[in-house]
């Protein structure tokens, strides 16, 4: 993944920090503020004025993070995911609470869970693929959280992800990438 430290975020997406940071400020359960989060995402994504034009550029090499927004405090994170076709990230799962919404194009979601084989081996087990298109969001906190994402479309693909974590700071959202056998 290639990472892009904080740019000038337009007045569309500093309105949705605004709205963000007055949930998080609540100080409620992870997956209620995830719930919650994405119920302020939903009706930003899609919208033409709510990304710059070079948070929208990707990396013909990886999947890339625009930095959008770190809280000072260190509460949340936003970020843009863009994605050319193909790529993916690894098996992973993530430091805090994660809520992701499409902006453009399609994501393909497998989740997984850890399971152990008949001779004591961890290993990873899918338990369901989740296809993801324009508007679509979907939040989660671990544990649990476990899944692997890529541009199943033939275009650029670009999703939101708001994080309740600094990823300015911790460089990604990644608590751990898992390169266990998977069926
Ligand atoms: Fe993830």
């Amino acid at each position: 993944m290639t990472t892009t430290l904080p740019a000038r975020t337009t007045a569309r997406m500093a309105a949705l920090v605004r709205e963000i940071r007055s949930v998080v400020d609540r100080g409620l359960a992870p997956d209620l503020t995830a719930y919650l989060v994405g119920e302020l995402l939903s009706p930003h994504l899609g919208r033409g004025d709510l990304l710059a034009p070079a948070q929208q550029e990707g990396d013909p090499e990886r999947y890339r993070q625009h930095v959008l927004h770190a809280e000072p405090d260190g509460s949340f994170s936003v970020v843009a995911l863009v994605w050319l076709p193909g790529q993916e990230t690894c098996i992973h799962d993530h430091v805090s609470w994660c809520v992701a919404g499409v902006h453009e194009g399609q994501e393909s979601e497998r989740r997984y869970r850890l399971a152990a084989s008949a001779g004591g081996a961890a290993r990873l087990v899918p338990t369901e693929d989740v296809v993801n298109g324009p508007g679509e969001v979907c939040g989660f906190a671990p544990p649990g959280d476990i899944h692997r994402v890529r541009n199943s479309c033939t275009d650029k693909a670009i999703s939101i992800h708001v994080y309740g974590a600094d990823v300015s700071r911790l460089g990604t959202s990644i608590r751990r990438v898992y390169r266990l056998p998977a069926e």
